[in-house]
């Protein structure tokens, strides 16, 4: 994925005698590229030439589709791009070996996220049991089956999202260790399997904290995400973990944690590795 290249010479050669002079600075200096789909923030003084310059970044970045970047939000995280050149928003992007088939006009896959793909291709164990209870399209899991030879039992509650996640374990050949489930992961049936569980989930993630214990064998390691105001770091988000696993009847002890990303002002995406037992 491209994130901060400087912009090429050749984009502001071709579009800088059609804008008015004092525009050609405000040009998108960096953009995201998913396959060959980019995406580009449009500065809104930069509006009644958005297809034009769309156009030039996908000739010159040799890409099929251009979209404009958006907000993500809702329960399935879903994206809220605006097409400026193309129609085709589904692509295959490979990142660590991995195919990825998505739609990006409709489906997240965050540059910001990528160490975290990557390290959890490493933490991952063959045999262990997996279960991603937010699989998305497999952003997380599909490292664990393809790279850790981990088995994996991934859940996915949007049926749009889940259809590329059981394309993607065919792409990635992993039918034989991964399994997928459209369900709402509340709905799951199976306890006490999981040597390990992603909860790749934010804002209410610690909503779903009884039913990740309930999956986890009597000791478990879960990659517990959420986003957390800065002043109440670093207690939290394992504090909140903490007092929920007890009421539960499990201990939790906090092995890792991490910064995914700034999600708004003053709020972060942090990751914390906690290993549950029963007590
Ligand atoms: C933000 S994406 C994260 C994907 C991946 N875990 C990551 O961190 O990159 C979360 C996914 O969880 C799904 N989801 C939300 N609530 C769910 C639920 N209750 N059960 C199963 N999936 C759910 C959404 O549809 C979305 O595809």
């Amino acid at each position: 994925m491209t994130r901060t290249q400087l912009i090429k010479p050749r984009i502001r050669e071709m579009i800088s005698g059609e804008l008015p002079e004092g525009l050609v600075k405000m040009l998108p200096k960096h953009w995201v590229r998913i396959g060959d789909v980019l995406i580009i923030p449009i500065r809104p003084e930069l509006e009644p030439y958005k297809h034009r310059i769309a156009e030039v970044y996908a000739e010159v970045l040799g890409a099929k589709t251009v979209l404009r970047k958006g907000r993500i939000g809702g329960e399935f995280r879903e994206t809220n791009y605006e097409i400026l050149y193309g129609n085709d928003t589904v692509t295959i992007h490979i990142e660590n070996g991995i195919r990825y088939k998505l739609d990006v006009a409709r489906i997240m896959f965050s540059p910001a996220n990528v160490k975290e793909r990557v390290r959890m291709a490493e933490v991952a164990k063959p045999g262990e049991l997996v279960v991603d209870m937010f699989a998305g399209i497999g952003h997380l899991s599909l490292p664990m089956a393809v790279h850790g030879k981990a088995r994996v039992i991934a859940i996915e509650k949007s049926p749009y999202t889940f259809r590329f996640l059981v394309e993607n374990i065919e792409l990635n050949k992993v039918q034989d260790r991964m399994t997928a489930y459209n369900i709402d992961n509340r709905d799951f049936p199976g306890e006490n399997i999981a040597d390990r569980i992603l909860m790749g989930y934010v804002v209410t993630t610690h909503e779903f904290i009884p039913k990740a214990l309930s999956i986890a064998k009597d000791e478990a390691i879960i990659h517990y995400h959420n986003t957390v105001p800065e002043r109440l770091m670093p207690d939290e988000p394992f504090r909140t973990f903490r007092n929920i696993a007890r009421e539960h009847g499990y201990e939790a002890e906090k092995l890792n944690e991490l910064v995914i990303k700034r999600y708004a002002p003053g709020v972060w995406h942090v990751v914390v590795d906690v290993r549950v037992f029963k007590k």
